[in-house]
Order: C-alpha cells, then structure tokens, then sequence
C-alpha cells in the first residue's frame, strides 16, 4: 500500500501459498478460490506438471528473444495449430499484446488484401468490450473509467451494440473501410454477458458477406472455461483471427498469441511485428504443457459438468438477494440486488468465511474458480457463499 499506486483495490488478504483450488494467507488460513487469477489459473494453483516442467527449462534455456529458433516456440506452435485448427500460431506475453496484435494484422490485411485506401482501415469493437489497458484498447473501449483522460485515441475505432445482429450489418453496410469486428464471444469483464444463441453464427454470415474479418478475442473464455475448448464451439463457429492469453500459460509466466491462417498472418512480414519475451523458450514450454493438462484432464468436461451444478444452486436464490446467473460452464457472474449489498461488503463477508472473488462491475460476483476444482469442493465453495449471502443481514 504504502509504496504502490492505488490503481488496484485488493481484497485486504496477503496470499503465500497456492495448491489447486485453494490459497493461503500469511496468517496461516486457507481460502477455496472462486477467481483463478481472471480465469489464468485454469489448471488450478501450481499445478505440480507445470511446476516441474518449469523447473526444467528454467535450468536448460530460459531466453532466447527470436532472433534464433528455439525448440519449445517451434512445439507449442505445432501443437496449438494442429489442436485448434489453424494454420500459424503467433506468440505474445499478455492478453493486451496479443489482441492488439490481432488488430494490427487486420489492418495489414485491410490494406494488402482488401484494399482498403491508405490510414483508412476502421475496426469495429462491440461495445463494453475488456480487452486490456494499453492506449489502443482504451481507444476501444466504452468505460470512461478505461478511457477518460488517457486521449487522444487510436483513430478508426468504431463500435457497436454487443449481442446485435442488425446494428452490425448496419455499420458494415455503410463502411467500406472495415477490416475487422473484433468481440467476446462471452463478455466476461463486462459481468459475464451471454449472447443470444445464433449471434456468433450471424457475426461469421456478416463477416463473410461484407468480407470483414472476424477476431474472437478468447483471453478469458478460452481453453476450457465455458465447457468447451474454445466459446465459439458452443456454436461451432471459427473467427478469422482467435486471440488466447490467460490460461495459455496457467499463471506460471505470461503467454498470449493469436492463431490465424496462413493468407492472414503472412501479412506481417519480417521486422513488422516481434516481441522481446515473445515465444521464449520457458514461456512456450510452460504453455504447451498448459494446454496439454486441459487437454488430458478433461478440463473442458469439467467444467460443463460443473457449471450445470453451480447453475442449479445459484438459480434457486431468491431475487431480493441475487437479481439473475449468468454462466457457461465454470464462468459465471450472480449479480447481487443493489437493495440488498454492495459486491464489495460480499466479497469481504466471503473472504472471512474462506471463500475468495471480486465483483464486476460493483454488483457481479464472478465465480471462476480453477478447473480442477472437484464436485465436493464446488459445493464446499457453493455452502460459504449461499450461507454469507443468508445471514448477511
Ligand atoms: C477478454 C480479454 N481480453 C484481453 C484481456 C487483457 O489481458 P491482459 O491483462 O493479460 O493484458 C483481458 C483481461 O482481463 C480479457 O478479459
């Protein structure tokens, strides 16, 4: 406190210990975590296979930069490609990076391959998006808590209602100059806000009709979260440009990058785009054995199977307490009635009795808790908050 900014505000806990779903304070008590670090620590809390591997490389070649090749760039690559479907995978470190990446690639590709007029290439943001805090994602952002007193902006934003088909086709109707829509399939910052079923699909019809690129910004949806390997499964569709981060790496090192095809990303030729940290040797392999534990513990499944169960509980409390649940699979929001607490005094009422989440938004409780999180557990977890909840008057 005393020798930091106030741009966060903590919880008022000081954590030492994390293993899988649970953390440890500095005094010794133990805490189930219903955050996960924002949906990173999918694989729960030092999972010991990342731990290890993280070990390992660390004592055989931590960094490179990409001036070289390194084996551990060259396998993640090929294992995301061939897992997720496309054809190149590019590596960043944070959310932020690689979704800014996503669009500086659309823009390449507005102007090499559709032809958009030189500076003219617009992108279109669904509005309440979350997409970091660097200049270019404030300039896309629709919270003046983001935004206010940061400009100027990046020019040839443009935003849209999240969630409207129409609107969409609208703006993409009147402008020529579109090179991209980039959205959440789920917003999650945004308080968990679910899109009609349909939206995604329509979004790819309109992408494909008014030749737009379509960049899913998965962060904090991706791998896993939702019940499904990707949020855009839940409909089986596939956006020109997917952008990961988060859970990439299981919270170890940070790990971001955006997968696209071959025609897109060959857009950026050599010396347009790089980062120092970028596809480092540790990074990488901690990410591909990230991405590895998802894959052959079933995580996906998890927290489909989970969800429904977190549903079923959530939905039963009355109105006066929580207005309404949002989720898909293991990321939800209960958004409490504003008659009856502020997020904040819940979160601190959780804290004491063990259990630990943010609000969104001052009123969306988020509840993302790691993946690996067992049915008991969940229900242990599901106990402290319906019971604070209860007796909190
Ligand atoms: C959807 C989404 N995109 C991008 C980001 C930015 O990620 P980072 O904080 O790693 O830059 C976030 C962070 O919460 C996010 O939720």
């Amino acid at each position: 406190m005393k020798y930091g900014g106030k741009h966060f505000k903590p919880l008022p806990v000081v954590l030492v210990r994390g293993e899988d779903v649970y953390l440890w304070d500095v005094e010794g008590k133990r805490y189930l975590d219903f955050l996960a670090g924002f949906s990173t620590v999918n694989q729960g809390h030092c999972h010991p296979r990342l731990v290890k591997i993280m070990r390992e490389q660390v004592g055989k070649l931590a960094h490179t930069s990409r001036a070289f090749y390194s084996e551990p760039h060259g396998a993640l690559a090929e294992y995301l490609t061939k897992l997720l479907g496309w054809d190149k995978f590019l590596p960043m470190n944070t959310g932020v990076e690689a979704a800014e990446t996503a669009v500086k690639v659309a823009r390449r590709w507005g102007y090499r391959i559709k032809k958009i007029p030189s500076e003219q290439a617009t992108v279109v943001f669904a509005k309440n998006n979350f997409w970091g805090r660097s200049i270019a994602a404030l300039s896309a952002s629709t919270d003046s808590n983001c935004y206010t007193d940061f400009g100027p902006y990046v020019p040839r934003f443009d935003k849209v209602p999240y969630n409207d088909l129409k609107a969409l086709e609208e703006k993409f109707e009147q402008d020529p100059t579109i090179c991209a829509y980039m959205m959440e399939p789920i917003q999650g910052e945004a308080g968990v806000v679910i899109p009609d079923d349909g939206y995604l699909k329509g979004v790819r019809d309109l992408c494909n009709k008014y030749n737009v690129l379509w960049i899913a910004d998965e962060v904090q949806t991706g791998l896993c979260r939702t019940g499904k390997r990707l949020a855009v499964d839940h409909e089986n569709q596939r956006p020109d440009i997917l952008v990961l981060g988060k859970a990439l790496s299981g919270g170890l090192y940070p790990v971001s990058g955006i997968l696209a095809d071959e025609q897109i990303i060959m857009c950026l030729e050599t010396g347009s785009h790089g980062s120092t940290f970028g596809g480092s040797p540790l990074g990488n392999r901690v990410a591909l054995e990230a991405v590895k534990i998802l894959e052959e513990e079933n995580l996906a499944e998890n927290a489909n199977k989970l969800g429904e169960v977190l549903r079923k509980e959530l939905q039963k409390l009355p109105k006066d307490i929580a207005v309404e649940f949002r989720g898909r699979g293991l990321l939800a929001g209960l958004v409490i009635n504003k008659d009856f607490a502020e997020g904040w005094d819940i979160c601190l009422k959780l804290k004491e009795a063990g259990l630990l989440s943010r609000p969104a938004h001052g009123q969306i409780l988020r509840i993302s808790p790691p993946l690996t999180i067992t049915k008991e557990q969940l229900q242990e977890g599901l106990h402290i908050l319906t019971t604070v909840l209860k007796n909190y008057k």
